[in-house]
């Protein structure tokens, strides 16, 4: 049986940078920053490489802040470049009604290599809240010692663009303050079933899937952390790493305008 964490995965996309290209992407990703007028703040060096979290800063205390965040899992790495792709579409308008925060590549050297997990076997998605036999990956420590400022800047919201490596549909793990999943969670189903088929009925990971939702799962995960920080809600969706590069990009880059627009819209 397949099993996630197992391999090598690097794609080509149309922009003719190898999806592992972490010099193509680091510039390009600085070049927006620059243009969009974010600020970013070094959370620390993987393998000599700087995870960075890119802020707008806001005085403004009553605009939702949101946090978008990406590349947790090194083969991936179409949430990465879906932020990319995304930032390259805006324009410093922006951040006018929204304070808007991104994190768009936590597993440097995973992604560098094109393997789920970092350089000494950990899962940079584990470990964010206590799980008894779980102890922090890297990653972990490093956000967590940055945990005030990522609760302050996803109050509001906060996705986590991840892919499913072995999966033909997509689906979302989604967190609100309620019983059941509500318009939010249905509206980001909505747009990743433009691109994809979305996952029905099955289990995934142990976990229920149902209308490509598997809802308030809680974990020691980055998102699971957060929205039991506090932000009011949390998704992290799922792409199908079976289907193109360049689509699930796309797909990534809808999806979080999609997001975005669910703040704008209350
Ligand atoms: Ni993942």
């Amino acid at each position: 049986m397949l099993k996630r964490g197992n391999g090598r995965h690097i794609w080509m996309g149309n922009n003719h940078f190898a999806s592992n290209d972490i010099t193509a992407f680091e510039q390009s990703f600085e070049a927006q920053s620059v243009r969009l007028n974010f600020s970013p703040i070094d959370l620390g060096k993987v393998e000599g490489h700087t995870v960075r979290l890119y802020h707008a800063p806001h005085k403004e205390r009553k605009i939702p802040r949101v946090l978008i965040a990406a590349g947790f899992h090194g083969d991936e790495p179409a949430g990465c470049w879906g932020i990319l792709d995304f930032l390259t579409k805006q324009n410093p308008s922006l951040n006018e009604q929204i304070a808007l925060s991104f994190l768009p590549l936590v597993n440097v050297g995973g992604f560098q290599r094109g393997c789920r997990l970092n350089n000494q076997h950990e899962n940079p998605n584990r470990g964010y809240l206590y799980q008894e036999g779980i102890k922090p990956s890297f990653e972990a420590d490093m956000l967590l010692n940055f945990s005030r400022l990522l609760q302050d800047v996803s109050a509001d919201g906060v996705l986590c663009c991840h892919e499913d490596i072995l999966s033909q549909n997509a689906y979302v793990y989604s967190y609100e303050n309620a019983p059941e999943a509500g318009p939010m969670s249905y509206s980001i189903t909505t747009a990743l079933g433009r691109f994809f088929s979305i996952e029905k009925e099955a289990i995934i990971d142990g976990c229920q899937c149902h209308d490509g939702l598997i809802f308030n799962h809680s974990d020691s995960s980055f998102e699971s952390w957060l929205f039991q920080q506090g932000a009011r809600v949390a998704m992290c969706t799922e792409t199908p790493g079976l289907a193109g590069f360049e689509q699930r990009i796309q797909a990534n880059s809808h999806v979080i305008g999609t997001f975005i627009s669910e703040f704008l819209h209350e």
